[in-house]
């Protein structure tokens, strides 16, 4: 089978998603596959060969047409962090062109990558969040109301984006406006949302053999003062798996992420993050193409559930398909 592995995006996560797609083409089995490194960039959509030489993709039917021939794709596995691979966008084009992809569907990519939407539509289905307070680009910065709505310390966040990028932590109402202005960096919705003092855990959940399967739950220590781009990338933050919760903790956030990714119809991967607090998991947010370096949070679960990151690879391929 021939795969395309697309990777690269729109923002501000490409290099992690250059490094996500590698990875991918180094694990999945060459015997069993055929694997295509794709970068989908704003400039150019192009197919990056063994030797590193580019060849232009044919975005009319997503082919590669190769001097003597030309390679049409049976899957395409989604390695894009944001936009255009997190959000629905890639997503609408291999559905209107019939080819399998292994991330989640169109309507369910574009719901998850919005943090302020997925948070309102799972809220009746028991799964609660921080409070809140949503800024679109333009909205007066009322300071005294988002105090009053969600105190502080607060995060200010882009409602669409990854990676932290665009998130602060703000302790004094003069903080606001500068905080505001580095979330407008990267999306022009903003998410304000109370602090919540406790332990940070993050739920992987797959298809795997047909079935929605929750892998062992990852804690997030820190050693910033968040679990910022420093802590993700740079070492700045130590992740435990299993979370060093209680059984009864376990079992509660594991319902819960395998809830919301039922109630929606997911497929694929999704990581789920929540805060325990006070015995209580909140949502803060999904991820459906989580980091998939061999350092990356679902690879590591995936890993201590006994699947290796090939075996891992391979399976969103195996349901892509089914
Ligand atoms: N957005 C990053 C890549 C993650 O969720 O792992
Ligand atoms: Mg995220």
């Amino acid at each position: 089978k021939n795969i395309a592995i697309i990777m690269g995006g729109y923002s501000s996560e490409y290099e992690i998603s250059l490094k996500s797609g590698n990875v991918v083409y180094e694990y999945l089995d060459k015997e069993k596959y055929n694997t295509y490194r794709i970068h989908i960039l704003k400039s150019k959509w192009v197919y990056v060969d063994a030797n590193d030489q580019e060849h232009p993709i044919n975005k009319a039917d997503f082919s590669i047409p190769l001097a003597g021939s030309t390679i049409y794709f049976d899957c395409v596995f989604n390695a894009i962090h944001g936009t255009p691979g997190e959000d629905g966008l890639m997503q609408s084009y291999f559905e209107l062109l019939q080819i399998p992809q292994t991330s989640c569907d169109y309507y369910q990519s574009a719901l998850t990558f919005n943090k302020r939407d997925l948070l309102s539509v799972l809220k009746p289905y028991g799964i609660k969040c921080a409070a809140s307070y949503y800024l679109n680009l333009g909205d007066a910065i009322d300071e005294d109301a988002i105090i009053e709505k969600v105190g502080l310390p607060c995060f200010v966040k882009a409602n669409k984006a990854g990676s932290s990028f665009g998130i602060s932590k703000v302790y004094q109402k003069d903080a606001l406006k500068g905080a505001i202005a580095n979330a407008y960096k990267e999306d022009d919705e903003i998410i304000i949302e109370a602090f919540l003092d406790g332990t940070e855990v993050s739920v992987g959940v797959i298809k795997y053999k047909g079935e929605t399967k929750v892998l062992p739950i990852t804690e997030i220590v820190s050693e910033n003062d968040f679990f910022d781009y420093e802590a993700k990338y740079q070492g700045k933050s130590k992740e435990i798996t299993p979370a060093r919760i209680s059984d009864k903790e376990q079992k509660r956030v594991s319902e819960l992420a395998k809830r919301a990714y039922d109630i929606l119809k997911m497929k694929g991967y999704s990581r789920s993050e929540f805060i325990f607090m006070n015995g209580e998991p909140f949502m803060l947010e999904m991820n459906t193409t989580p980091g998939l370096t061999t350092e990356s949070i679902l690879p590591q679960q995936a890993k201590v559930a006994g699947i290796g990151l090939s075996a891992l690879f391979e399976s969103a391929i195996i349901e892509a398909l089914r």
